[in-house]
């Protein structure tokens, strides 16, 4: 079985056998990472171009390691190292990029769509590494990958994502990717945080913490996402964190094998506390872990498609 799809752009375009592939390709990749020379050829002579114009620590790094694991050619460009600081276009960056013939782009933008942009102006597939409040398909498989993991399995679990909804992709990619898995959502925040479209998505929504954590399999905690806010969507973070903060006090009304995960870049004491982020439930590392063989993953099961259509084209060029 093979992706579809040139690109990655989010898991809304992927189906469940997609997304199985992906996790077990992930799976079976794993031992290269735990082993002392961590690299084998399978993407030599490929080359991986990672275009970030946010910030980045987990996504760029464990991208950039994934494709030295493989043995591929990786270049990392930031926004501020790159000529879109002269003004050049998104566009006119892509197509300067694939006239030095990349096999895959990695983008991260702060715009929700440029990674589908740089799709159509590009042979090499587009993988989204994040973009504005839209999707983060690659933290959506790196959460399954963990949740499988810890759990065995994801369907039937009732997962409960708590935090700034509004502004985040891995809410989006995580509520369709798990709901296509056949897991329950559950989402509580902040009401001003809260978008209407949630529920059209297939998640429902609980008024307070306590009501959506005290049945979840799994906790998904979120970053307030400042850099995307307009304007004041909560009075203080100090009442924000006193409604929709975890701590080990209000863990104690959650099952007693619950799960709790995070995205990361954590806010300490705000919408976790340390002790529950650095606790006994918390899989926060191993989301940090399964992040480089989701992304292994990607990038070979892409590559292997690329390699299978330029067969193609040369047995169809041998014919004609
Ligand atoms: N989870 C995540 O996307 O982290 P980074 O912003 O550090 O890549």
């Amino acid at each position: 079985m093979q992706l579809r799809n040139k690109d990655i752009l989010g898991i809304k375009d992927l189906d469940r056998d997609e997304i199985e592939l992906i996790l077990d390709t992930a799976e079976s990749l794993k031992w290269v990472s735990n082993r002392d020379i961590k690299k084998v050829p399978t993407l030599r002579g490929k080359t991986i171009i990672n275009l970030f114009f946010e910030a980045s620590t987990r996504t760029r790094t464990s991208f950039e390691i994934a494709g030295k694991r493989m043995s591929a050619d990786v270049i990392n460009i930031s926004a501020s190292s790159s000529s879109a600081v002269k003004g050049e276009t998104l566009i006119d960056t892509a197509k300067n990029l694939q006239a030095m013939s990349p096999d895959i782009i990695v983008v991260r933008h702060g715009s929700s769509g440029a990674p589908q942009i740089i799709s159509g102006a590009v042979k090499a597939s587009v993988i989204n590494a994040g973009d504005g409040c839209h999707e983060h398909p690659s933290q959506s498989l790196l959460d399954l990958l963990t949740i499988r993991q810890v759990k065995g399995q994801i369907e039937g679990l009732r997962i409960a994502i708590i935090g700034d909804i509004k502004h985040s992709r891995v809410a989006r990619s995580n509520i369709y990717a798990l709901t296509k898995m056949g897991a329950q959502v559950v989402v509580a925040g902040f009401p001003t945080l809260l978008p209407p479209e949630i529920e059209k998505m297939g998640a429902s929504i609980r008024k307070t913490l306590d009501e959506a954590i005290i049945d979840a399999d799994v906790i998904m905690m979120l970053r307030i996402q400042k850099e995307r806010m307009t304007g004041p969507y909560f009075p203080t973070e100090r009442e924000y964190s006193m409604l929709f903060g975890l701590n080990a006090k209000r863990l104690k009304s959650a099952k007693s094998d619950v799960t709790i995960m995070h995205p990361g870049p954590v806010n300490r004491g705000v919408e976790i506390s340390p002790e529950v982020a650095d606790g006994p439930y918390s899989v926060i590392l191993e989301q940090v872990a399964n992040g480089v063989a989701i992304r292994m993953a990607l990038l070979y099961l892409l590559s292997g498609r690329k390699h299978e259509e330029s067969r193609k084209e040369a047995r169809d060029e041998n014919n004609n």
